[in-house]
């Protein structure tokens, strides 16, 4: 036998579900020649590229880990003290093996299904606990994007709350003491909505002043001084202007908590517990505030709701999907979120409870002081009267200091002001103090061990925390790691992910997160980096996103990439404020009008409002496309003021349009600009381009079709593709440069967003090369097809292209069954007894479900989940003839939980092996939902959003054995 020495491995036939015998199998059943006659079927000629993408050739897995590594290797790690909202942390090697490098945990979904979603529900209502317990406020969500974001979502959520004379009050005040980040993120959030920022000193604010009408302050502050504002907050009140807080969670341990002192909004940053900086992302932020403002909070909350069987349940409150119903009326755009990275740090809260906490946060404050004198002993001016975990220290030759901290391998923070920062954290000991110290005076005899005998928390009174926190006893049980693994585990246990079975998401491509992607994330050469360290540092980080932005460049047929949006949603802003600026530049800032198709994710109207345009709908016809008669006639009805018109391609209606080039002439002609939504980028990389089709800017959901997993709702990533008229405006960063030469302001608070996370997207692309890439979109739009034909005669397809193809995906009509007293949920809870995760659920038409299969599945699970469907449509055929109950039936009673199928008692008009084994196949490895089918609005009704009290745990037991 001839052996094969050239043989090499290759990730694209691991990436892609089906061999080849399976595609030519499938190819034969859509009666399709072959995939690129597939593609001719579905794609319109005019759009497609006409030449293959200059990108890298695939590398294997194996190539691509050791090339990583040189790569990895031009990071120097350096210990950081540069503070600044960013601290080196202590991921607790459970929570991270366990969670952070856990697919039964980053491969899950957003919790929409929350039957099957307890298990991070929980971990979510432990984060949102110790966040409100540590702010002292009354409710938390779960979570937002970053610091920055978070406190301009405080200032526009208080500008939505002004009532009385203060109705039309524009004025938000912010303290020039805050992080620069977060003041820039500031403006540029303040300037489109018509918010009049004053950034000024504390000691110039005018509480009396009628158009004032909320503040922004920092606690501790940029310098790291700890103030007490009970009274500020208080004369506030009296004045009626709200009053937000950044706050720091750790320093809250021992600080009086701004909820004590009166504040309305509490916003910051849960990074330093557990997650690592990673040059600047992904981490959660979080934003807490008063019950009454319940309704108006960004972003979600967890709450608890009670079961069929009334059991406690989680699933999200209130404004679930909220932006999705209320779309330009939303409170904000936000959707992916940062859950994993929640999740990581509510059990990092767990995992050491209220006193290992305060173990950590005295040992940091201790060192802080002993630094202090240390410092001072060395001959040094520090400034700060009240300190947690920052020094500001005043010197002369900052070049000297510099120069000689580097050389030890440290960072410190130079303010540019004759004065240096140092912030320290859980990761420095003793004798990290003695090496400080030695920068300062390199001949120091300061005796740091008698010292730190004399070291005391004495700051005043009226700064110390005298409640408790954590009280509750999930964060007092599970510090052993035995325990704490198995709580970990019995979590994960409750949820379904990709590690069961397909997740065919509709406009979220839950697609294959591989393995050697994931690795690079935790590897400490890229989770180590503080992101505003020296640029010397980070040679690795800068050729990694040189060649991302070359090649998502190539992919979108743009001329830049700016790699700064954290979601789609924030994208979409990103994309919407480089037009804004681009008309600005040319004399024509009135042009404020943004169309939007009918059938448009909620997030793009809540963007364009949130970028200051005034939204016009424009009409979808009777086969899902845009009508572009409506559109001609709504572009030039608007000629004067139109600045962009907002297009997914294809369509979210699974369609490629094939007037997509008439559509984007007609606004260029009416001098706008068209940004494409590119959650739905999978059905076109290798194939056509957002260039091609004539877009001038578009994100790219880099958590759908570039491998980031979705977290359970995060993180994600939404870098945006522009032409070369757009490049000059891309977003810049107060700290470190980015972005074109007339930049706009921040969009997220880090300069990369979440940096770390984009090594997945660069081992993706790296290892599938320029044919791989290629094949996996032409595998999705066959999957799609497949799914679409298996399920013909069974369900209708809403739309299809003009040769009744689907893209890859497609929406089925699942309204017809209303009649029988059967809704679309109710088919979604079904599925769970198959153990499948729904597909989207009406969106982008009510009462339907969108499929997308992805290229990452096989034919047999194509076809498991198709039997899955076909079966239920049996059983919605046995409501439909009255053999089976209208009511009390499979479908409404579903899902069926293990307690309900082995209870002693069984009155339901079908058999327990029907209910929970209702295929050959579920009996392989059966997915139990953790609890019954969720009543939402009395959750809604009796708003819980912390851990439940101990009581309710007991009664949680005794209804199990029922
Ligand atoms: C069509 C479309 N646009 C925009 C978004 C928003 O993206 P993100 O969730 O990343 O903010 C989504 C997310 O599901 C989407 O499907």
């Amino acid at each position: 036998m001839k052996l094969d020495i050239n043989y090499r491995e290759r990730f694209d036939t691991r990436h892609n579900g089906p061999d080849e015998n399976q595609v030519n199998q499938m190819l034969e059943f859509i009666k399709a020649d072959s995939l690129e006659d597939l593609i001719d079927q579905t794609i319109p000629k005019a759009i497609q590229l006409e030449k293959t993408m200059d990108l890298p050739s695939a590398k294997s897995e194996y190539q691509f880990l050791s090339d990583f590594k040189v790569l990895a290797s031009k990071n120097k790690i350096f210990k950081s003290y540069i503070g600044t909202g960013y601290y080196d942390t202590i991921t607790p090697p459970v929570i991270l093996r366990n969670i952070l490098e856990n697919p039964g945990w980053y491969t899950a979904y957003t919790p929409y299904q929350a039957e099957i979603a307890q298990g991070r529900l929980e971990a979510l209502i432990n984060f949102q606990t110790t966040i409100i317990e540590l702010t002292g406020m009354e409710i938390a969500n779960a979570s937002l994007l970053d610091e920055g974001t978070a406190a301009a979502e405080a200032m526009t959520m208080l500008m939505g709350l002004r009532k009385g004379n203060k109705k039309n009050s524009s004025k938000f005040f912010v303290d020039k003491n805050v992080f620069p980040q977060t003041l820039d993120l500031l403006k540029t959030r303040a300037i489109p909505v018509g918010i009049d920022l004053v950034i000024d000193d504390l000691s110039k604010l005018d509480l009396t002043d009628e158009s004032l009408y909320g503040i922004y302050i920092q606690y501790p502050n940029n310098d790291g001084e700890v103030i007490d504002h009970s009274d500020l907050i208080a004369s506030a009140k009296e004045n009626d202007v709200f009053v937000s807080v950044g706050t720091d969670l750790l320093s809250l341990v021992l600080l009086k908590s701004p909820g004590k002192m009166g504040a309305d909004v509490v916003v910051g940053s849960s990074q330093r517990f557990g997650v690592p900086m990673g040059f600047g992302g992904p981490h959660a932020a979080f934003f807490a505030t008063k019950e009454d403002y319940k309704r108006q909070i960004p972003g979600r909350i967890i709450g608890a709701s009670i079961d069929a069987q009334g059991n406690n349940a989680y699933r999200m409150a209130l404004q679930t999907r909220e932006q999705h119903i209320r779309r330009e009326k939303a409170t904000s755009n936000i959707c992916t979120a940062q859950v994993l990275l929640a999740v990581i740090s509510g059990m990092y809260a767990v995992y050491h409870g209220p006193e290992g906490l305060k173990k950590i946060a005295q040992r940091t404050h201790g060192l802080t002081k002993l630094l202090a004198k240390g410092i001072k002993e060395a001959g040094f001016e520090q400034v700060n009267t009240h300190y947690f975990d920052t020094l500001k220290v005043k010197v002369s030759d900052i070049d000297g200091i510099k120069a000689k901290s580097e050389e030890k391998g440290m960072n410190f923070r130079y303010f540019g002001d004759g004065h240096i920062g140092i912030s320290l954290d859980e990761t420095t000991r003793i004798e990290d103090i003695v090496e400080i110290v030695s920068v300062f005076d390199p001949k120091t005899t300061f005796d740091i061990q008698s010292e730190a005998d004399n070291i005391s928390l004495d700051w005043p009174k009226g700064l110390l925390r005298e409640s408790k926190f954590l009280e509750h006893q999930v964060f007092n049980k599970f510090h052993s790691e035995h325990e704490m693994l198995r709580y970990i585990k019995r979590l994960e246990n409750k949820d379904l992910s990709l590690v069961h079975s397909m997740i065919s998401l509709g406009s979220c491509t839950m697609k294959l997160n591989a393995t050697t992607e994931m690795m690079p994330v935790t590897w400490p050469e890229f989770g180590k980096m503080h992101p505003f360290a020296p640029s010397s540092q980070t040679k690795g980080y800068q050729e990694l996103f040189t060649d991302l932005e070359a090649w998502l460049c190539e992919i979108t047929g743009f001329d830049a990439v700016s790699l700064q949006p954290n979601s789609g949603a924030q994208g979409e802003y990103a994309g919407l404020m480089v037009i804004r600026a681009y008309h600005e530049s040319r004399g024509e800032s009135h042009r404020n009008v943004t169309l939007i198709p009918s059938s448009a994710h909620g997030t793009n109207p809540a963007s364009a409002v949130m970028a200051g345009m005034k939204v016009v709908i424009v009409k979808c016809d009777e086969q899902g496309n845009i009508d572009v008669d409506d559109l001609r006639a709504k572009a030039e009805a608007n000629k004067d003021n139109l600045s962009a018109l907002m297009v997914t391609y294809p369509s979210t209606h699974g369609v490629f349009e094939e007037s997509i080039k008439e559509i984007c002439q007609i606004i260029h002609d009416f001098g706008g600009q068209v940004y494409m939504d590119g959650a739905n980028m999978n059905a076109q990389v290798g194939l056509t381009s957002p260039a091609n089709i004539g877009a001038d800017v578009c994100h790219l959901n880099l958590h759908k079709t570039f491998c980031i997993p979705h977290g359970g709702g995060g993180p994600g990533m939404g870098p945006i593709g522009v032409a070369s008229q757009l490049k000059p405006f891309l977003p810049s960063n107060p700290v470190v440069k980015t972005g074109g030469d007339q930049a706009i302001t921040a969009i997220s608070a880090a300069p990369y967003g979440s940096a770390s996370i984009l090594t997945i997207s660069y081992a993706y692309i790296a290892m599938m090369g320029r044919n791989g890439l290629t094949k996996a979109t032409q595998i999705a739009i066959l999957n799609a097809n497949y799914i679409k034909e298996k399920l013909t005669g069974h369900y209708d397809v809403l739309y299809t292209g003009k040769n009744g193809r689907a893209a890859h995906e497609m929406i089925i009509d699942c309204r017809e069954f209303k009649k029988a007293g059967v809704e679309v949920e109710d088919i979604a809870k079904r599925l769970m007894d198959y153990g499948f995760h729904a597909p989207t659920v009406s969106f982008p038409v009510a009462g339907t479900m969108m499929i997308e299969p992805t290229e990452s599945e096989t034919m047999e699970e194509l076809d498991r989940f198709c039997e899955a469907l076909i079966e239920i449509r049996k059983e919605i055929s046995e409501i439909e003839s009255g053999v089976a109950d209208k009511e009390n039936n499979v479908l409404k009673n579903a899902p069926h939980t293990a307690a309900v199928i082995t209870a002693t008692e069984w009155d339901k008009p079908y058999s327990r092996e029907k209910a929970a084994y209702p295929l050959a196949y579920v009996r392989e490895s059966k997915f139990w939902p953790s609890v019954g089918r969720i009543d939402s609005a009395y959750g809604d009704r009796n708003l819980m959003c912390s851990c439940l009290p101990l009581e309710e745990y007991n009664e949680d037991a005794q209804a199990i054995e029922v």
